[in-house]
């Protein structure tokens, strides 16, 4: 895979720049998750409602290439997580999903990564990694938690290379018809490769 651009920088952002950029944001989702604009316009209270959750980190790749803002870079990837808990649907539908061991084992404490998306023109060039690295890093949660649709996709590669390992598969989440895995991995990340270097803010 290529390596990541000398003109792009991943960073943590506050809890009141992505809000303040949550549009923008959701965007990125939309394009890359291939999802209409009625689904990502639908996401964004369910969103900013997550930027109130315990724990919650975000993180930005950005650009000073092309389609550069008034500041001279635009956003071109993100994610962001936040500490689980019961009363959560994501958190009890994965307990639910999950055998009694594998979720007491797991879920107690947990940093889910509820959302990581690099723009399709940015792909493939190390942003994915980044974001996903930074967006853990340090953080005091024992393990990481996400799913993720379950097929061969960029993002299954990158979780399943990085340390995430399987807690479920072809799982149904109510609403959905696509089927999911549920990956874990234990903090810090043990990345295939050298850690990348992040610019934190
Ligand atoms: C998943 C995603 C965040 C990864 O970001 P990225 O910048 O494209 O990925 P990276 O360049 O950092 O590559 C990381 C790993 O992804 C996989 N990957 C990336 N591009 C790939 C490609 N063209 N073909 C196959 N695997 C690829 C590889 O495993 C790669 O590791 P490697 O370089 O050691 O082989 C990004 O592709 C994306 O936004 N995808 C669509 C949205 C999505 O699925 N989000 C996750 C929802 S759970």
């Amino acid at each position: 895979m290529t390596g990541t651009r000398p003109d792009t920088r991943v960073t943590e952002l506050s809890t009141g720049w992505i809000r303040d950029h949550m549009h923008e944001a959701l965007a990125i989702y939309g394009a890359a998750m291939g999802y209409s604009s009625s689904v990502v316009a639908g996401r964004y209270g369910y969103a900013i409602q997550h930027t109130e959750r315990p724990g919650f980190r975000a993180v930005g790749a950005f650009s000073s290439t092309g389609d550069a803002g008034a500041d001279g870079e635009h956003l071109v990837g993100f994610g962001y997580g936040y500490e689980v808990a019961p009363g959560q649907w994501w958190h009890d539908q994965v307990r639910a999903a999950l055998d009694r061991r594998t979720a007491k084992r797991w879920l107690p404490g947990a940093f889910e990564v509820c959302e990581l998306h690099v723009h399709p023109d940015a792909q493939s060039r190390g942003l994915g990694r980044r974001l996903l690295h930074a967006l853990v890093a340090d953080l005091p949660n024992p393990v990481a938690l996400l799913s993720t649709p379950d097929t061969d996709t960029k993002a299954f590669r990158l979780y399943h290379a990085d340390g995430f390992v399987d807690l479920a598969r072809n799982h149904h989440f109510p609403g959905d018809a696509r089927p999911f895995a549920i990956l874990g991995a234990h903090l810090p990340l043990h990345p295939r490769r050298p850690g990348p270097t992040n610019d934190q803010v």
